[in-house]
């Protein structure tokens, strides 16, 4: 019905909304977020769609991508509409936080909005984004992103330490943020994530009340120290998250969700799992974690780089984010 609508000249729904009539489109207006307006599309647009953002997740990402992030706006100055580009490089942006208010869905808001960033975006190789299922086809069809893999989300109340403890082959010790050399800590982010994000990472560890464990191979020269794994936890609307989470193996994972399971057992919990990561699945699932959601991750450019960023998945227990990658 709804497309039999959208077809024909006499669309009843876009005839009741004039704003939409060709005199009518100046009226809106698209240009970069100020933090404030930024911090309202994380905390109300998100929250209200039940994506249960993190509370602070919008000052590193405001303050490291600080043009990507676009509104339209009414005559009136009313943020109706959000779309986010994070790039992480001159050939890779990642596109996120696409919300329109919901008083104006379905009117074509939305795609004014992307057409316009994603036409900003045309130097980049590669786009990618996290869709959500509704809106797989139409980003495909419209848009020309093809799916890659599923993201999972998976919530629920962190059970204790597992009493069964896998031993780490090789011999590894879990330390807070006060003993970590954070240079380290971006090369190591890094070389799982693909592009170096010093700025972004030091905004994500300065966020109030995050807590951070990191795995190091405990060699004989503590200059030698090197990192195999990081997760950082912060505060969500609803519980807490951990993200990111990387780990080289599942053994040193284990370690690190048994630290974070010792400080936060019996509070609400929550990760992005990347799907074909089947040991981050079971591992959360083990800690008493299970899947609330299913996104798809979606890619538009060139397959060498989606090639190079997937050989990484098996060490991504944990995204960053669901919205900016
Ligand atoms: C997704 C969203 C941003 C799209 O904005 P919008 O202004 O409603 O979209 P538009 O009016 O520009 O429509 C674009 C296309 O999406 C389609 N569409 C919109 N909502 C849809 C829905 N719920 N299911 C399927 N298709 C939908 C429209 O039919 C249109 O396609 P068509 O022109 O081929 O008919 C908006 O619906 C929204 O905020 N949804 C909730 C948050 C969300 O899910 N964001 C996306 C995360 S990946």
């Amino acid at each position: 019905m709804k497309s039999l609508l959208k077809k024909t000249s006499l669309n009843p729904i876009k005839n009741f909304y004039p704003a939409f009539s060709v005199q009518a489109k100046t009226e809106f207006s698209i240009r970069t977020l100020q933090l404030l307006e930024f911090e309202k599309v994380i905390k109300v647009f998100a929250k209200n769609e039940e994506w249960n953002p993190g509370i602070y997740d919008y000052l590193p990402f405001y303050s490291a991508y600080q043009d990507g992030h676009k509104g339209l706006f009414s005559n009136n100055n009313q943020l109706i509409a959000s779309l986010s580009a994070a790039r992480y490089s001159r050939d890779f942006a990642f596109l996120g936080i696409y919300i329109v208010d919901p008083s104006y869905r379905e009117k074509g808001v939305g795609e004014r909005l992307a057409k316009t960033v994603l036409s900003e975006l045309e130097s980049c190789s590669l786009l990618g984004l996290n869709g959500v299922k509704q809106q797989v086809g139409n980003y495909q069809r419209k848009y020309g992103f093809r799916p890659d893999y599923n993201n999972l989300r998976f919530s629920g109340t962190l059970k204790p330490p597992l009493r069964k403890s896998l031993e780490p082959e090789e011999k590894i010790k879990i330390i807070g943020q006060e003993n970590l050399n954070i240079n380290q800590l971006i090369d190591f982010d890094a070389s799982v994530f693909s592009f170096p994000r010093e700025s972004f990472l030091w905004k994500w560890l300065e966020m109030p009340e995050s807590f951070l464990l990191a795995a190091i191979k405990d060699v004989a020269s503590i200059d030698k120290k090197k990192i195999c794994g990081y997760g950082v936890v912060s505060k969500c609307v609803s519980g807490y998250k951990i993200a990111p989470f990387f780990a080289k193996n599942e053994k040193i994972a284990k370690a690190l969700y048994d630290g974070f399971s010792s400080r936060f057992k019996g509070k609400l919990m929550q990760v992005d799992i990347p799907e074909p990561n089947q040991s981050a699945i079971k591992l959360a699932t083990q800690f008493g974690l299970y899947k609330t959601l299913e996104t798809k991750r979606m890619y538009k450019g060139t397959n060498k780089l989606v090639d190079e960023l997937n050989s990484k998945i098996d060490q991504v227990y944990s995204l960053t984010s669901l919205e900016m990658g």
